[in-house]
């Protein structure tokens, strides 16, 4: 409760007091409907305390209702004080009904939020990315722009994204990642994770089946459980998604997949398995999730087109600013098959009516000025420096004990123990958190068949070169004893392709 009506400030302290103190006697019964109240002078005098205090805190009881009062009688306790109706309290902390079913779903799914460790000295930890890389000055300016422009109108924007956005959007999914598609198609939201959700409810009915990858980003297979998805999660190797596994009952919902950068083993989808794959798309009359979240960073190896570019019937395509300008912004983009435009536009309104549009706006001038582009090509510089200092440390510290994967795209890479055993995999994460290093175990983000070996994914971009070389050597001092403590690890299978 807040200030009381009349009181001063100075008084706040006396008059909740004397209020609480009636309140309770009320409902304890030591006053019953109908009684009088003590007169003012009476409780003022009682409680040592002035009149208009005790006055405040009975006009407070008057106008909740457990007193009446009228112009020179007495205040009177009333009847609704003690026609409170009783009901039974609740026994636990738990919720007082049945949850809906997606809630249950929800509260049974392994979603934990990863607090940040402060006591790590080098955290590898996949998906942060360097604050210094934030481009705080240009950010600054165009949002003081966007501002401006804005100033007269501060109301709510368009559902489906700023208009600007949208236009800018569709220049540079053309010009970066070969995407020609009208802007109608594009919607903004917020992140990819809410591209997920909505893709999920617009396509997705409890017990539908869904395809997912095996091992999987966690937060796309934690929506479509969510969802009540029937999932099965197809093997991965080093290229991508195995189309051959492709589950064929003719029914499925969608696919979720990351052709640009499997998620997390980092193989880039070749042109014969994308092409099966829409197949497959055609045959079970299902529609691609394509989760396009770090396209813009690839070392060695040529882009190859989105699979949305190959097909716009039946891919929906999910890109992100998150590993480009920051996840704190919460911006990201769908682009949908034209006649999915208008549900995935109301349902993005009924979810949030739009994404920020300030921070749109913002965007769009960085778009517009051409620095967003020279903003990533910058990043895409940092962070080859830094996949190459992090390859070159590896390879130096572990040499043919480990095996590294996914190292031509992205911003993390996964490093595989030959030598280790998956089931030691946690105690290989608490041994290197010991040591004030924070590594990530790989074998959560299997939905099934887990791997036989542990292993790691090694997030880079928000590290210097030089911490990740120091991290490794770290690393590689922490865990020298490990492979020896674990002998059994020796019995595991090498070069199981896939699933290791
Ligand atoms: C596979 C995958 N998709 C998408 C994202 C980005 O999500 P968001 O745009 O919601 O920040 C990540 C972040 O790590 C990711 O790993």
């Amino acid at each position: 409760m807040g200030q009381l009506r009349g009181e001063r400030p100075g008084r706040a302290g006396a008059t909740r007091r004397i209020y609480l103190d009636l309140r309770e006697q009320i409902s304890a019964g030591v006053y019953a409907a109908g009684d009088r109240l003590p007169s003012s002078r009476a409780l003022a005098d009682e409680l040592g305390v002035s009149r208009t205090t005790v006055t405040a805190a009975v006009d407070q009881l008057v106008s909740e209702g457990y007193v009446t009062s009228h112009q020179g009688a007495a205040s009177r306790v009333s009847d609704m004080a003690r026609s409170k109706p009783e009901h039974p309290r609740p026994a636990g902390h738990g919720p007082e009904r049945p949850l809906s079913g997606y809630a249950g779903r929800v509260m049974a799914l392994p979603i934990h939020y990863p607090e940040r460790q402060q006591a790590l000295e080098f955290d590898f930890r996949y998906g942060d990315i360097a604050a210094a890389d934030f481009p705080t000055l240009l950010w600054r300016r165009a949002m003081n722009a966007a501002l401006l422009r804005r100033r007269d109108s501060l109301s709510y924007a368009p559902p489906a994204g700023v208009a600007a956005l949208r236009q800018e959007l569709q220049g540079y999914l053309w010009r970066v990642r070969g995407i020609r598609c009208d802007p109608d198609q594009i919607v903004v939201v917020s992140g990819s994770q809410q591209a997920l959700d909505l893709s999920a409810r617009v396509l997705v009915d409890c017990g539908d089946p869904v395809v997912i990858e095996n091992p999987c980003y966690a937060m796309a297979r934690n929506v479509m459980a969510a969802a009540g998805a029937d999932i099965t999660a197809v093997r991965c190797d080093d290229a991508g998604i195995l189309v051959e596994d492709l589950p064929r009952q003719g029914k499925s919902a969608l696919a979720y997949v990351t052709p640009s950068h499997q998620f997390p083993l980092g193989g880039v989808l070749p042109q014969n398995r994308r092409e099966l794959l829409l197949a497959w798309a055609y045959a079970e009359g299902a529609y691609i999730v394509e989760d396009d979240y770090d396209g813009e960073y690839r070392y060695d190896v040529k882009p190859i087109p989105p699979l949305f570019q190959s097909d716009q019937d039946r891919v929906i395509y999910v890109g992100t600013v998150s590993k480009t300008l920051s996840p704190a912004l919460r911006l990201g983009y769908l682009v949908v098959p034209r006649p999915l435009i208008d549900v995935f536009v109301k349902c993005k309104q009924l979810a949030d009516r739009h994404s920020p549009s300030l921070e749109q706006e913002a965007l769009a001038i960085l778009l517009a000025t051409g620095s967003y582009e020279r903003h990533v090509r910058k990043m895409r510089r940092s962070n080859a420096e830094r996949r190459a200092a992090l390859i070159a440390a590896l390879t130096s510290c572990f040499g043919e004990t480990i095996e590294i994967v996914g190292t031509s795209a992205g911003l993390h890479v996964v490093v595989w123990f030959r030598a280790i055993a998956a089931e030691h995999e946690a105690r290989l994460v608490d041994v290197a958190r010991a040591g004030g290093i924070g590594i990530y175990p790989v074998s959560p983000l299997y939905f099934d068949r887990k791997p036989a070996l542990a292993g790691l994914i090694l997030g880079y971009a928000s590290l210097k070169p030089e911490q990740l070389r120091r991290g490794i050597e770290t690393l590689a001092l922490a865990l020298k004893d490990f492979a020896a403590s674990s002998q059994d690890g020796a019995a595991v299978e090498h070069g199981v392709r896939p699933g290791r």
